[in-house]
C-alpha cells in the first residue's frame, strides 16, 4: 500500500485534497509531516476537541501554518491570541457585531447582489465569483463599518489590486505598497473622522468602548489596534466568503436535483448554506501550538509541534455524517466545524450565513439552472482558504 502523504502547498493534492484525506481518517488520524515538520488531525471528533481545548491548542503563535513563529506573537489580532487577552478582546468586538445590526445589513445586501446579478439577465454566462461572489464581501464589510456608499467602490478596487498577483509575482510589489498606503490612509482617516464626530457605526462604537483589563482597569482601542481590526474583517470577511460562493456555484451544478429543491422550496436555502459549509469548508485548515506533550490515537505528539485541524476533512468524516460526499440541502445538520468551534469561532457567523442565504436566493430567483465550463474555472491556492478564483457559468 502506498503511503499517505499530505501537503497543504501541493497544488495538485489542494485541487482534490479529499481522496487523502479519507485515508488520513481512516488509517493516519494523527499524521506526520516531517518535510514541513506538523501534525495533521483529520477527524470530526478530534478536531471538535482540539478546537474547544484551547489551553492546549494554542492560537498565539499563529494559525496560518507558514506564518507560525517560535514564540508568541505581537499581533494585535484576536484570531492570534490566547485567553485572557482573546476574551477581552472577543467581548469588545462582540457587542459591534450584535443581531440587530448584522440583521440590518439584510436589505443592503440584497441591493449589492441585484446590483450585480440584475445586469447578467438575459447574458449566455458570466464568472460567478470574478464578477459576483468575490464583489459583494467587499461590500458588505464596508457597509458593516460604516462606509459610506459612495466610497464603497474604491476599496473594494483597492483591496482586489492588493490581492491581485500577475504570473510569476509572487511577493508585493512597488505597485501593491501605494494601494495599501491609500486603503491604509483612508480607513486611518475614517477613524480620525469618526473620533471627532461620532455616529451610529461600528468604528464609532469600537471607538467609544473600553477594554476591561485582568487588574480591573479600563483602557480604550488604539488606532493601530482599530485599523488591526479593520484588517482582520477583511481578511477573515472577505476571501472566505467568495470561497463560500464559489463552492456554491460549482457543487450546485454538480448535483442538479438538490438545486432544483431550492428553486421550489427556498425556505430550505438556510439549512442548504450549512450543508455547502460542510460539503467545501472555504477554510479548510487551522493551525495550532500544543502547550503540552499529547498522546492521541496511539501516537505522542510533542509539546510545542504545530497542529494542522482539517476542518474541511471533519466535513467528509462519515463517523459523523452519513453518504458526506453527496451534497443533501435536507440534510440534518446539528453541528459542523467549518466556522471553527469554541474560543475562535467565526465572529462573522451570522454575516456570513446572512450574506450566504441572500446571495443564493437572489441567485437561484434570477437563474434556476446553470452549466459550468469547468475547463475554465481558476482555483486560488492559499493555505488558509480552498476554493475557486473564477467560475463561468453558462446560463
Ligand atoms: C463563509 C464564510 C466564512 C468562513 C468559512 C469562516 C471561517 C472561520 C473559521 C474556520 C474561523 C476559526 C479560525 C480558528 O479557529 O483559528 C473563523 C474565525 C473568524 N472569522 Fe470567520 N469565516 C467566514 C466569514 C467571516 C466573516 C464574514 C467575518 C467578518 C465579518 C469573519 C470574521 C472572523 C473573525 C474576526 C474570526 C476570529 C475569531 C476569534 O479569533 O475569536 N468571518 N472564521
Amino acid at each position: 500500500m502506498s503511503s499517505i502523504y499530505y501537503d497543504p502547498y501541493d497544488y495538485e493534492i489542494d485541487a482534490n485534497p479529499h481522496p487523502v484525506w479519507k485515508r488520513m481518517r481512516d488509517e493516519a488520524p494523527v499524521y506526520y509531516n516531517k518535510k514541513y515538520d506538523f501534525w495533521a488531525i483529520s477527524r470530526f471528533e478530534d478536531v471538535l476537541q482540539a478546537s474547544l481545548d484551547a489551553n492546549r491548542f494554542s492560537s498565539a503563535y499563529g494559525s496560518v501554518l507558514e506564518l507560525m513563529q517560535d514564540e508568541p506573537n505581537t499581533s494585535p489580532m484576536m484570531i492570534w491570541k490566547d485567553a485572557p487577552e482573546h476574551t477581552q478582546l472577543r467581548k469588545l468586538v462582540s457587542r459591534a457585531f450584535s443581531p440587530r445590526r448584522i440583521n440590518e445589513l439584510e436589505p443592503r445586501i440584497r441591493r449589492i447582489c441585484a446590483r450585480y446579478l440584475d445586469p447578467k439577465i438575459g447574458e449566455k454566462g458570466f464568472d460567478y465569483v470574478g464578477e459576483f461572489g468575490a464583489l459583494l464581501p467587499v461590500m458588505v464589510i464596508s457597509s458593516l463599518l460604516g462606509v459610506p456608499e459612495e466610497d464603497q467602490d474604491d476599496i473594494r478596487e483597492w483591496t482586489d489590486a492588493l490581492l491581485h498577483r500577475d504570473p510569476g509575482e509572487t511577493g508585493d510589489t512597488d505597485a501593491h505598497e501605494n494601494i495599501s498606503q491609500k486603503l491604509w490612509g483612508y480607513f486611518g482617516q475614517y477613524i480620525e473622522e469618526r473620533r471627532k464626530t461620532p455616529s451610529d457605526d461600528m468604528i464609532s462604537l469600537l471607538i467609544a468602548a473600553e477594554l476591561k483589563l485582568e487588574n480591573g482597569k479600563s483602557q480604550k482601542l488604539t488606532d493601530v489596534e482599530l485599523l488591526s481590526f479593520i484588517g482582520l474583517l477583511s481578511g477573515a470577511g472577505n476571501e472566505t466568503v467568495a470561497r463560500f460562493l464559489g463552492w456554491s456555484a460549482t457543487a450546485l451544478a454538480r448535483f442538479p436535483e438538490e438545486r432544483a429543491a431550492l428553486v421550489e422550496d427556498p425556505t430550505l436555502i438556510p439549512n442548504a448554506v450549512e450543508e455547502l459549509l460542510r460539503y467545501e469548508a472555504p477554510s479548510p485548515v487551522q493551525a495550532r501550538r500544543l502547550k503540552v506533550d499529547l498522546s492521541l490515537h496511539n501516537q505522542r505528539i510533542p509539546k510545542g509541534s504545530k497542529v494542522l485541524l482539517l476542518t474541511a476533512s471533519a466535513g467528509r468524516d462519515e463517523r459523523e455524517y452519513s453518504d458526506p460526499d453527496r451534497l443533501n440541502v435536507r440534510r440534518r445538520i446539528d453541528r459542523h466545524v467549518s466556522l471553527g468551534y469554541g474560543t475562535h469561532f467565526c465572529l462573522g457567523a451570522s454575516l456570513a450565513r446572512l450574506e450566504g442565504r441572500i446571495a443564493l436566493e437572489e441567485t437561484l430567483a434570477r437563474f434556476p439552472e446553470w452549466e459550468v465550463d469547468w475547463e475554465d474555472t481558476e482555483m486560488v491556492h492559499t493555505s488558509t482558504v480552498r476554493g475557486y478564483a473564477k467560475v463561468p457559468i453558462l446560463l
